[in-house]
């Protein structure tokens, strides 16, 4: 059994960002999500569009995920919030890649800095696991200096 896999998906770059500052200070398997399907429009065609296919939870032809969460004791998952709820990249990695009984921490990235709703939702579709610490950071790509203090630290207690 191998410690710590995390999962991330992002579209715009900021949870890749929380996602490589976590790797300076956990050692740990990564693998980027890819999908298919992704809103390409801009501005706020891409909100309607992303936030219906999140709540939707519809099918985003997620690549084919190489790790097997079941090899790991620790799962970590960071992603954008889309619509109150986790993207459905998120949701299909889930249904790719099934896992139980592991300990699980997320990160989720939002424009408002409230992710506890998403969090809720995919500690639901997390069942036979434990979600044993989140952290919710505010777009930061925008705030870099202090996402970083704030990965550092949720590193630092997550045992
Ligand atoms: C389709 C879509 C829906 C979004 N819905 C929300 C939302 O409901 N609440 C929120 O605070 N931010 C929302 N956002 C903003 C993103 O969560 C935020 O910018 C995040 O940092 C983006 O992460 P990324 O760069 O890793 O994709 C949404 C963004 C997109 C593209």
């Amino acid at each position: 059994m191998k410690d710590t896999l995390m999962v991330y998906y992002s579209l715009n770059g900021n949870s890749a960002f929380a996602a490589e500052e976590l790797m300076k200070h956990i050692d740990m398997d990564v693998e980027r999500l890819k999908v298919r399907n992704e809103p390409k429009t801009r501005g706020f065609g891409k909100f309607l569009k992303g936030g219906a296919a999140a709540l939707r939870g519809s099918d985003p032809g997620l690549w084919p995920v190489v790790a097997d969460p079941q090899d790991y004791y620790e799962i970590v998952i960071a992603f954008p919030v889309w619509a109150g709820t986790y993207p459905p990249a998120i949701g299909a990695f889930l249904k790719q890649k099934p896992f139980r009984g592991k300990s699980v921490y997320l990160i989720g990235c939002s424009a408002s800095g409230n992710a506890e709703g998403a969090f809720g939702k995919l500690t639901d579709a997390l069942q036979g696991n434990t979600v044993l610490g989140t952290l919710s950071l505010k777009n930061p790509l925008k705030n870099k200096e202090e996402a970083a203090e704030e990965i550092r630290v949720f590193a630092a207690r997550r045992h």
